[in-house]
């Protein structure tokens, strides 16, 4: 497996609307998405795009807000009440050969392969392995984003 680009941070927030107000007012932030709900994953996101010289995009953050207090979300910001960094996706070409990659290496795999917030396969490893960093890798076709 080759480590491809690393595509976003995802931090949790206690508020989206207060977060993308921050994002734009206070950094400047000009290309913002609508958030959405992803019922099935108990939360809502939406994305900050930094930009790039090249016309690729650039690495995003992920704003993430739990919709309930059963969102695993709403643990983490029980710990941490004004929100923050949360996991780092890295994208890869071929998640399958990922998967087996990482699970080579007896690196716990948190549920199946599912699809992820921006509509591609997506599966997390677990931080207790990671170094202490809740990892996301993400399938990304070679010609695009
Ligand atoms: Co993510």
């Amino acid at each position: 497996m080759k480590l491809g680009r690393l595509n976003h941070i995802g931090v949790a927030t206690p508020s989206i609307a207060d977060s993308i107000a921050h994002f734009r007012n206070t950094m400047g932030a000009t290309a913002i998405t609508e958030p959405f709900d992803l019922p099935e994953q108990g939360v809502k996101v939406c994305f900050v795009d930094t930009p790039t010289d090249s016309g690729m995009n650039g690495t995003q953050v992920e704003l993430i807000e739990p919709l309930s207090d059963a969102s695993p979300i709403a643990g983490f910001l029980a710990k941490n009440p004004l929100g923050g960094q949360h996991h780092i996706c890295f994208e890869v070409e071929d998640i399958e050969e990922a998967r087996q990659w990482f699970e080579g290496q007896g690196k716990r795999i948190l549920g199946p392969t599912r699809i992820g917030a921006h509509g591609t396969p997506i599966f997390f490893l677990h931080p207790k392995d990671m170094m202490g960093q809740l990892t996301e890798i993400m399938e990304v076709p070679k010609d695009g984003h």
